[in-house]
């Protein structure tokens, strides 16, 4: 990733597996209708959607029309639409049958011809991910990458379902396709708030002297949603919240949080150190894993469509994690993520140790806390400081009050959405955004033993919807004589 970069990619097929699912219409469509509209791809950038739905050409159009106009940020005009929409095809098929890729290679041979694409293509896996092997195998076999010109290949999470699948997942892809040429996506890395931790860490010389075990006395992280499943039980009755968004997003805001500084701004540099993070999280022993972590299913899953009745599939967890090295020995990271909570947000508060001393009467102090950096990831993107203060008047009484820096309000809105960056980074070929194979390795052996101990039988928790979780979640942290903070805004 350059810090300031103004190339352009050059032209490219984008061709979408899934794509008549929601990830398309909500998300990949409306960016890259963005990018398209601001002009940081060229206009002959095309995209060809296919799945199993006997969809027209015109069908899909209008389809993914829908979509930009619900879900974009950026409303579509006549003359954005016309200029997107004339590079759209739809071709129909199932992805064992072979006859579906030569298809995909005859329609994508003239789309180079037609719009000069030179055989460049992302190939974006948006489907389930148990269809990702077969379709990088489809690609290969049917000869789509002999193309001369770049071939990327996106895969959606969850990459793997363990351990031991995310293994053969890579082991079947390197079969294939080069390591730089495959980008296991986590949305997470393409929003801005995320990508400004390492620039806040980074760029500024006071934080990183108290960056460790002598100053701060713990990390939480959390990922909280108000909505359910929603018409996805199919999908997540099968991930549940720890492989949704457990082992992906939050280790990644983890890994962020603690890594030690790069040597360089690049992909390689970047995720070397993440890695490192990741391999100094304390494996814990599936024993242990009962009670380190936690995890809650909302009342009412169950009668969500798709969901068994009987479902134990998690959609909360809240999970304790140390890192065994030199910067955070001791420090506990406290991480959680749930759907049906009381807000939508997405935090990482870094807590400092409380003064050695306090000076003044426990009477003179109305909540003062410890001081904690606030990091705000969404929404209400920024970062705030709580220190201790004194309130006017003739004693000296001490509270605790918020330093705030708002995103919106200093810099103003309009941020490009997270798949807009990561779609723009794939095709100027920049991985630095994206999972690297040893990384994910890393991140399914910290979690596969809470997996395996959740495996072993029981029943999450059940939390009423719009709370914080099972009370176990609170147990884990008050063992340790914690608290959850609540999100700040
Ligand atoms: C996705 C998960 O990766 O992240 C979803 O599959 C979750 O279940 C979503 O809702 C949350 O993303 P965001 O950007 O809304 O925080």
């Amino acid at each position: 990733m350059s810090p300031n970069r103004i190339t352009r990619p050059e032209a490219c097929a984008v061709v979408i597996f899934g794509a008549s699912g929601d990830l398309a219409k909500r998300k990949l469509l409306p960016a890259l209708h963005n990018l398209q509209a601001e002009g940081l791809i060229p206009d002959e950038t095309s995209i060809v959607g296919t799945s199993r739905s006997r969809f027209s050409n015109e069908d899909f159009v209008s389809m993914m029309r829908e979509g930009v106009e619900e879900h974009s940020r950026i409303a579509p005009t006549e003359k954005t639409w016309r200029e997107i929409e004339r590079d759209i095809y739809y071709v129909a098929g199932d992805i064992n049958d072979e006859g579906l890729f030569r298809e995909l290679g005859k329609q994508l041979d003239a789309v180079d011809k037609e719009r000069n694409t030179k055989g460049n293509r992302v190939w974006y896996m948006a489907t389930l991910p148990q269809f990702f092997a077969t379709i990088a195998q489809q690609i290969a076999k049917a000869g789509l990458l002999d193309t001369g010109g770049w071939q990327r290949l996106v895969v959606e999470k969850p990459f793997g379902y363990d351990l031991t699948s995310a293994r053969e997942l890579n082991s079947l892809l390197s079969s294939n396709y080069a390591e730089d040429q495959i980008y296991r996506i986590d949305h997470y890395l393409g929003k801005e708030t995320v990508q400004n931790l390492l620039v806040f860490r980074f760029a500024n010389a006071i934080f990183e002297p108290i960056w460790n075990r002598r100053y701060v006395s713990t990390v939480q992280i959390t990922v909280a949603e108000t909505l359910g499943v929603g018409g996805r039980g199919g999908f997540y009755e099968q991930t549940g919240a720890l492989r949704d968004v457990a082992q992906n997003h939050l280790l990644q805001l983890l890994a962020l949080v603690a890594m030690e500084p790069p040597v360089a701004w690049d992909a390689n540099a970047i995720r070397d150190e993440k890695v490192q993070v990741l391999r100094g999280v304390r494996r814990w022993s599936t024993n242990e894993a009962g009670s380190i972590a936690s995890r809650g299913q909302y009342e009412g899953y169950r009668d969500e469509s798709d969901i068994d009745p009987r479902s134990s599939t998690e959609t909360f967890v809240a999970m304790k994690l140390l890192v065994d090295d030199w910067r955070w020995a001791g420090v506990p990271f406290y991480l959680r993520t749930g759907k049906m909570l009381p807000s939508k947000a997405t935090e990482i508060a870094i807590e400092f140790q409380s003064v050695p001393h306090l000076l003044f009467a426990k009477t003179a102090v109305e909540e003062l806390e410890p001081n904690v950096l606030t990091i705000r990831v969404q929404p209400d993107e920024g970062i705030s400081l709580t220190f201790g203060t004194k309130v006017p008047g003739p004693e000296v009484n001490v509270r605790s009050v918020d330093m705030d820096f708002d995103v919106e309000t200093e810099l103003g809105s309009g941020s490009p959405e997270a798949y807009e960056r990561l779609l723009l980074d794939c095709m100027l070929g920049d991985a630095t955004l994206f999972t690297r194979s040893d990384e994910i390795e890393q991140a399914w052996e910290i979690v596969d033993p809470i997996q395996s101990y959740w495996g072993q039988g029981g029943r999450p928790g059940v939390y009423r919807q719009g709370t914080w979780g099972p009370p176990s979640a609170d147990d884990l942290v008050r063992r340790d004589g914690r608290r959850w903070r609540e999100p700040s805004r």
